[in-house]
Formats: structure tokens, C-alpha cells, sequence
């Protein structure tokens, strides 16, 4: 049997992607990556995606005449790579509704919130001006809403005294590196599925998120 194909976008470093590279070596997440497209050609993650032998695109929005030009022309692209499911891993860009439509159920993104919780940009500061006890990062089904498509599974920190945005980010980062492999292996593996409305695990819908454990385990939210 054929493995599930994966396409993953990324506009940044790519330690996201790194991570489901990781766990593919590492026999936990039995996928095939068949793309890895940015809308930045020096984004980190094709490097990693050109090491490890993965196809690569770079589109510069630039030289589309408006969004939906640019995103219709990639999912074009995506759909081509043969693959199942899409993977944003730090793609910084809205996407269009109408474009992403066919992607709704089959595309997931991780955000570093605990969302409904700060869709958008600097989640990290926000979280620390509001005095939140509580951070984390949440991985949804992407739909037309920025960061507002249901969310299937946080992992969740305590903020502590010595916090700043940057100590913040970076004692998160680790977690989203496991949250997502985890995730993904959920939906490539069909446990996971999207029913028109929400997620749906093992059957059963989701009221609310999944909790994803310091031991790599998920439990009910
Ligand atoms: C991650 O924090 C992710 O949650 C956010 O953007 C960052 C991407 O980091 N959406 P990287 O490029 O995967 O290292």
C-alpha cells in the first residue's frame, strides 16, 4: 500500500518541517513528503527540503497580480505533487477562501497559541502582556477564517516569572515539534478525519481539543 503523500508549506527557518523529517527517520510517521513550496526563496525550510531529497517550489508573490492569482496558481502546483494532505508549518501568508476550499479536511497549520487565543502575528508578547498563566500551541483544520478553523490538538506550558517573548518562544518550540509529527500521524493514518464540520477521532467528533501530553500521548481536552 502506498504511503500518504504530504506537501508542506513553510516560509521561515523550518524546524517545524525538520521535525516531521525527523519523525519520518525515526519510523513514527509513515508518510511520503512529495513538496515542500514557500512563498520565500531563501526560506530554511526548502534548504532542509533539497537536503533531504524532497521536490521544492518558491513562488514570489510578487509576481502575481493579486492573492488569489498567487494561491490559486499553488495549490495548482500542490495538487500536481500528487499529494494527500498539506501541511502549513509556518507559511506566513493568508490564504485565499475560495482557493483553499478543496484543502478544507485535507490541510492543517500549527499556530504558536492556545487558540480561539491570539490568531495573527506575536503570540508570544500577547500572551505575556495579558499575564496569562497559561501558553501554548494548537494544531487546526485550515479554513477560510485566519486561524480559525477547528482545532484538533494544543499543547499546552506554564508561563513563568523569567519569560520573555523570545524565552517564551523558544521553551514552546520544542513542544510544536512534537505536537505536529503527532498530529499529522493522526490524520495521514486516517484515525483522524474531518466531517464537514470538525475533526472527528477514531468516529467520535472532538467538542473540544485534544490534549497532547509532556509524554507524547494524547488525551481527551
Ligand atoms: C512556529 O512557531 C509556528 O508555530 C509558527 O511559525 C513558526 C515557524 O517556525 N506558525 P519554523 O519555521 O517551523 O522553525
Amino acid at each position: 500500500m502506498s504511503l500518504p503523500r504530504i506537501a508542506v508549506l513553510a516560509s521561515g527557518r523550518g524546524s517545524n518541517l525538520a521535525a516531521l523529517l525527523a519523525a519520518r527517520e525515526r519510523g513514527e510517521l509513515p508518510v511520503e513528503f512529495v513538496l515542500v513550496a514557500s512563498d520565500k526563496a531563501n526560506a530554511g525550510a526548502l534548504r532542509l527540503a533539497e537536503a533531504a531529497d524532497i521536490p521544492t517550489l518558491a513562488l514570489d508573490p510578487r509576481s502575481y497580480p493579486d492573492r488569489r492569482a498567487f494561491d490559486l496558481d499553488l495549490f495548482d502546483r500542490i495538487a500536481a505533487s500528487g499529494a494527500d494532505l498539506l501541511v502549513l508549518a509556518g507559511f506566513m501568508r493568508v490564504l485565499d477562501g475560495e482557493a483553499l476550499m478543496p484543502w478544507v479536511g485535507r490541510m492543517i497549520n500549527i499556530h504558536p497559541s492556545l487558540l480561539p487565543k491570539y490568531r495573527g502575528l506575536h503570540t508570544h508578547r500577547r500572551a505575556l502582556e495579558a499575564g496569562d498563566a497559561e501558553h501554548g500551541a494548537s494544531v487546526h483544520f485550515v479554513t477560510a477564517e485566519l486561524d480559525g478553523g477547528p482545532v484538533i490538538a494544543q499543547a499546552r506550558i506554564a508561563v513563568e516569572p523569567g519569560d520573555d517573548e523570545q524565552r517564551l518562544a523558544a521553551r514552546l518550540l520544542p513542544l510544536e515539534h512534537r505536537l505536529l509529527p503527532a498530529v499529522l500521524g493522526l490524520l495521514a493514518s486516517g484515525r483522524l478525519r474531518w466531517d464537514g464540520h470538525g475533526p472527528l477521532l477514531d468516529g467520535q467528533p472532538l467538542p473540544v481539543p485534544l490534549a497532547f501530553g509532556s509524554d507524547g500521548s494524547f488525551a481527551p481536552g
